[in-house]
């Protein structure tokens, strides 16, 4: 993989193009690499039911894990519009989980030829919920 991850911004562009998404007709691909090297799509699906519906990085995420893959380098994100589109809040959390020090590339349609902004998860999600201490809930103190 070139070090710029051009190529992975390329695979999510394409993958972006078999988004089903009829009702907010807003296209969205991610390509995640793997350190075993493999790369793993994802495009966001959606649903009558509009909250059914899966984003693209959520959705590669789950295809590497279903896979047996959970150890990432980075991902790459494209959507529709010139400008970079960042992920929502909860694919953050979601990418958090498996590589706060993954690289994350956001692009707009032109791909690598327009401009492409580069974090990592953990520069996106601040103060980030990790973990949590078994039976510190509120029934806890009741
Ligand atoms: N979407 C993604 O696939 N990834 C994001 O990070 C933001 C939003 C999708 C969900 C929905 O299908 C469409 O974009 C509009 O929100």
């Amino acid at each position: 993989m070139n070090s710029d991850y051009s190529d992975l911004v390329g695979m999510a562009c394409r993958a972006r193009l078999n988004s089903y998404s009829p009702y907010s007709r807003f296209r969205v691909g991610a390509a995640l690499l793997g350190r075993s090297g493999k790369v793993y799509l994802g495009t966001n699906v959606e649903n009558a039911s509009f909250g059914l519906s899966i984003c693209a990085e959520r959705a590669a995420v789950f295809q590497a894990v279903a896979a047996g893959e959970r150890d990432f380098a980075a991902i790459a994100v494209c959507a529709d519009g010139k400008v970079p589109t960042p992920p929502c809040g909860a694919c953050r959390q979601v990418l958090l989980e498996f590589g706060p020090d993954m690289a994350l590339l956001m692009a707009g349609e032109d791909g690598a030829a327009g401009p492409v902004k580069r974090y990592t998860v953990a520069d996106l999600v601040p103060e980030a919920f990790r973990s949590f201490e078994p039976g510190s809930g509120p029934e806890a103190t009741a």
